[in-house]
């Protein structure tokens, strides 16, 4: 995927880039080696919850990245940024000799509990994507994008799937075009294409496990194997049913998708659990909302305690009046949105 870039003649160069987080419906959690994924994902790329960032590479004598969020210097993401680019250099000995400033800000509010890593690396790989087209241009624009997975995946796993709009899926599986190196978007039931997400912010704190340290402890998890079988039967299901439009299958995914990764933290070799009362609260409300009256609202979890509610547009008005009076009195906010587009250069 870097081959063409081992050898190259730095320049100055500067690139923006907006790119949007994800939400999993399918979960990634667990890893073979480094960055490649224990089972397929699926998931839906967000439209108004997006990072952009702006990158200027400069010629140096060593490697060295400063990161502004909001203006602000930010120690721990330009770490991440630097020990990525310290790995990639078995790829690209050059980066030894750039120094990165990088000015990033998110549309969604800072401590809303969003996985801003997806949408953070994913905007961050391609400016560097960007670059290496800038050093050595390739005709092939389908080439970039994947590129860009690439180096996204190896930034932040799940960031890989934020490099494209609409659905995409990331890990090897029965279907011809999947990979564990790059994501792949994935075509499906019109329908698909306007659901909603309202995102119930039960907690904006950091959470106290990361997710790094829960995919470590799946290495030795005794249900590892178990979860990585239903994860990958959950892939199969969910993928047929967003391509015939059949979103009871996909609501029901969705949600034992959420439990089945929380049900992995506690029960984990060193248990814990990122859920809150309210987390609770909210599930049991959804559930007795859907038994009462009938309509699809249903949730899932990233690896915290807030709760992306997703329902068709075609409900939206109804399913949105419960959620504003009885779920949000459970929450720090509201953030409505719904299928996006992908990642824009700007
Ligand atoms: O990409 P990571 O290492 O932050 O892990 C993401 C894990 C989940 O968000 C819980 C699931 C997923 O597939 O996005």
């Amino acid at each position: 995927m870097l081959s063409n870039y081992k050898n190259v003649s730095l320049i100055p160069f500067e690139a923006t880039w907006t790119s949007p987080a994800n939400i999993a419906f399918v979960k990634y959690w667990g890893k073979k080696g480094h960055q490649i994924p224990a089972n397929p994902s699926l998931s839906m790329t967000l439209k108004e919850c997006v990072t952009k960032t702006r990158t200027i590479f400069l010629p140096s004598d060593k490697l060295e990245v400063r990161l502004k969020f909001k203006g602000q210097n930010e120690e721990i993401f330009s770490k991440k940024i630097y020990d990525f680019l310290v790995h990639l250099q078995s790829e690209l000995p050059w980066l030894k000799q750039l120094s990165l400033n990088i000015e990033t800000e998110n549309t969604f509010p800072h401590g809303a509990g969003i996985a801003s890593s997806a949408s953070g690396m994913s905007a961050f790989a391609l400016t560097l994507a960007d670059y290496l087209h800038h050093l050595c241009p390739d005709a092939q624009d389908d080439f970039f994008f994947k590129r860009a997975s690439y180096l996204s995946r190896l930034a932040s796993g799940s960031a890989c799937r934020s490099i494209y709009g609409g659905f995409t899926t990331w890990g090897s599986s029965h279907s011809p075009d999947s990979s564990d190196l790059f994501a792949n978007q994935i075509k499906v039931h019109d329908t698909f294409l306007s659901l909603q997400d309202t995102i119930l912010v039960v907690s904006g704190k950091e959470k106290n496990v990361s997710s790094r340290a829960g995919h470590s402890l799946m290495g030795e998890h005794l249900y590892a194997q178990s979860r990585y079988k239903q994860a990958s039967f959950h892939f199969e299901k969910c993928l047929s049913a967003v391509q015939d439009g059949d979103f009871e299958t996909v609501g029901s995914i969705l949600e034992a998708e959420a439990l089945a990764l929380h049900a992995m933290m506690l029960t984990s070799p060193a248990p814990y659990t990122l859920l809150k009362p309210d987390t609770l609260a909210a599930i049991q409300a959804i559930w007795d909302f859907r038994q009462e009256t009938g309509l699809p609202l249903y949730f899932t979890l990233d690896a915290g305690p807030n709760l992306h509610l997703i329902y068709p547009e075609s409900h939206k008005s109804k399913i949105f009046t419960f959620i504003a009076h009885e779920l949000s009195p459970l929450g720090e906010m509201l953030i409505h949105d719904t299928v996006g587009l992908g990642p824009q250069k700007c």
